[in-house]
């Protein structure tokens, strides 16, 4: 880690020190603008291409295609470079179950798995470009899934696996998957999640689907279907030991992830291989300073960008070893991470603000009966984080001695495009800010017509170029992806964020500026949330709020109307929560239900949310109906009134 010539530190805080001139960083940012083509190709080349690229970018708004005519694999990037040298007895990934049982992958190990896994792809037939579900618990099997698709020029899309039948069967319908991948089982919380079970559910309603793989890790028996469903290891037993690497185009598709946006439809994300993995490569050099001899470990889940970006591909494109923990942070006690950190001596430490809040709860001996020494950095992603929590965080976790990066990114942007960059130089850190944009990343905040606003002001956080890790299209929709992204500011990249610049020119990233949800740092939409709802047979209409939860972040208020012959019961209340976790997930969880007799509507019929949320938060609607632009002040008001008497009616059941 760098040092600051003055105090010795690593990175320093902000507050109370002078802010040193960041000359590394302003001069690398300034010549990334200047020349964007002769600065990415040169971070291009720190990758190895069985074909140069002809073009550096094609930009044609708003499609970004980078390193046209380069040929790559992301498979190779990850491990065959470091299988084929010293490497290759070097620790790739430490896997720890929850139940307390081990894995220990080096390079070379990874390459064998990640080879018969692809062999055994091909002999079932799929071929370049075909579309791959991975249902998958946190063990080693996800991350070899992955690596095999991308050796053979498959596409994988990762479903979380806290997801439902249903999240399943739209992914699956969408991308036209024909295999997927899933085990007999997970553990979380010393229960077992039947993933195969939820699989089978799903299945029966994708008709793409040819073959479902299952993989082992309860040993429980699981219902398998003849001619449809194969067992892993037998799989793996009768497969190739080794697989070439498909030389594939830059622009050639990695993967497909869902996201939530402002539609109850999950849009499916697509990321280019070329684009992508420079990006992330020079990404968490920037940030994370990693090398070959880091051990880093990312506690977000595969099944979000987070994981694939963080867990599998720029790490591995470092050679670094990564942690892989299988279950609940808590579990079976609240210094399970601690234990983790100190076990395997991990250098880089990188989870979300939740995370770190539920532990500010949990109080400091969790922490402080481990030897946490081994620690340099620390990250923050998903979320904004409150000061308070990045003191606690600073304090008893990094010993006030590791930097924390606070990185701001999306599933859209592949990367990390907001963050210190103590790779780069140290950074001061300002508590909450996520301090400045990477190389090569032109962001800044704007009002509404796109005019940039002052110091101290929130406005929307736009990026105004393109960069390699940016999405290449929503998968099936460009409509979707031409008019989420690049209407709001023509020629510009919308975020959906509010943020705000101060008088030094830090970025504070200030929360979702639409109707989506951050929950415990997983997004989701309030229209995915009110669609699931209304599929409740006694369920009317249904509106979602956010309201702001200490340790969440974000909790999920729902207000329904019932059916006309619905009564609103605490029975019912019950029910409806039973049903949101069934539709969409434990994440999808309400944390308040509410019975109204009719929502608050505008004279055009838009739902006016913002009476909802200053209902579920408990305020006056205030100041907040001058943006409400359909309705007047007064009805907004009235309506807020009414709906506050009804509420409290119907809650007398
Ligand atoms: C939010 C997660 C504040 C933001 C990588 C963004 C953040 C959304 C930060 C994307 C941060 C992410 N500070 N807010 N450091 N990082 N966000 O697609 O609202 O799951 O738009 O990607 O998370 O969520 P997603």
């Amino acid at each position: 880690m760098k040092q600051d010539p003055d105090t010795g530190r690593a990175s320093s805080l902000a507050t109370g020190l002078r802010l040193w001139p960041l000359k590394r960083y302003s001069e690398m940012h300034r010549r990334s603008l200047e020349d964007p083509e002769d600065f990415w190709s040169g971070e291009a080349r720190k990758l190895d291409w069985y074909k140069t690229w002809d073009r550096v970018l094609d930009w044609h708004m708003p499609y970004a295609r980078w390193f046209v005519g380069g040929r790559l694999n992301a498979c190779y990037q990850c491990v065959d470079r470091h299988a084929k040298m010293w490497r290759r007895s070097k620790v790739a990934i430490y896997w720890e179950g929850e139940r307390g049982e081990t894995r220990v992958l080096s390079y070379s190990t990874l390459f064998r798995e990640v080879n018969r896994f692809a062999s055994a792809l091909r002999q079932l037939g799929v071929t370049k470009g075909d579309r791959i579900a991975l249902y998958l618990p946190m063990i080693p099997e996800l991350p070899i899934a992955m690596l095999a698709c991308a050796r053979i020029g498959a596409v994988h899309t990762v479903i979380f696996s806290g997801f439902s039948a249903q999240a399943i069967c739209d992914r699956v319908a969408d991308t036209q998957a024909k295999i997927i991948v899933t085990a007999d089982g997970g553990y979380r919380r010393g229960k077992i999640i039947p993933l195969k079970e939820i699989t089978d559910e799903a299945a029966v309603r994708c008709p793409s689907v040819q073959n479902i793989i299952v993989a082992r890790r309860t040993g429980e028996p699981v219902p398998m279907k003849e001619d449809r469903d194969i067992w892993l290891p037998s799989l793996l037993e009768g497969a190739g030991k080794f697989i070439d690497c498909e030389a594939v185009e830059s622009t050639h598709p990695l993967y497909v992830l869902y996201t939530s946006g402002t539609t109850g439809k999950p849009k499916g994300v697509v990321h280019s291989t070329g684009g992508y993995l420079v990006f992330n490569h020079s990404a968490y050099q920037w940030v994370f300073d990693i090398r070959e001899e880091s051990v880093y470990w990312c506690t977000a889940d595969v099944g979000w960008v987070t994981g694939h970006s963080s867990i599998v591909y720029a790490p591995l494109s470092h050679a670094a070893a990564i942690v892989l923990y299988e279950g609940a942070p808590d579990y079976p006690t609240v210094d399970r991470w601690w234990d983790i950190i100190a076990k395997y001596g991990v250098r880089i430490f990188y989870t979300s603000p939740t995370a770190v809040r539920m532990f500010v709860r949990h109080g400091e001996e969790g922490p402080l009966k481990h030897d946490l020494s081994s620690l340099e950095l620390l990250g923050s992603v998903g979320e904004p984080i409150n000061p308070e929590a990045w003191q606690w965080y600073y304090k008893y976790i990094g010993g006030e001695r590791c930097p924390i990066v606070d990185t701001w990114w999306q599933t859209e942007t592949g990367g990390i495009m907001i963050s210190p960059t103590p790779g780069i130089e140290p950074v001061p850190l300002k508590p909450g800010s996520a301090t400045f944009p990477l190389p090569g990343v032109d962001a800044a905040v704007v009002d509404a017509s796109g005019q940039e606003t002052r110091p101290g002001e929130t406005g929307y956080l736009i990026i105004r170029r393109p960069w390699p890790g940016m999405l290449l299209d929503i998968y099936g929709d460009p409509q979707r992806y031409k008019e989420t992204y690049w209407t709001r500011f023509p020629g510009s990249y919308y975020t959906g964020d509010f943020a705000m610049k101060d008088e030094d020119g830090y970025l504070w990233l200030l929360g979702r500026a639409d109707e989506v949800l951050k929950v415990a740092g997983h997004r989701i939409g309030t229209a995915e949330l009110e669609d699931a709802a209304v599929a409740h047979p006694a369920v009317s209409e249904a509106a979602v709020v956010g309201k702001a939860d200490e340790v969440k972040g974000e909790g999920i208020v729902l207000f329904v109307t019932l059916k006309e012959d619905v009564k609103p019961s605490a029975t019912l209340r019950k029910e409806l929560v039973r049903h949101m976790r069934q539709a969409i997930g434990p994440v999808a969880t309400p944390d308040e239900v509410y019975f109204v007799d009719s929502l608050p509507k505008t004279r055009s019929g838009k739902i006016m949310r913002r009476v909802l949320k200053a209902l579920a938060v408990g305020q006056s609607v205030g100041d907040l109906t001058t943006l409400e632009n359909e309705a007047s002040v007064d009805e907004v008001r009235r309506a807020y009134e009414g709906l506050k008497k009804r509420v409290s009616a119907a809650e007398g059941d």
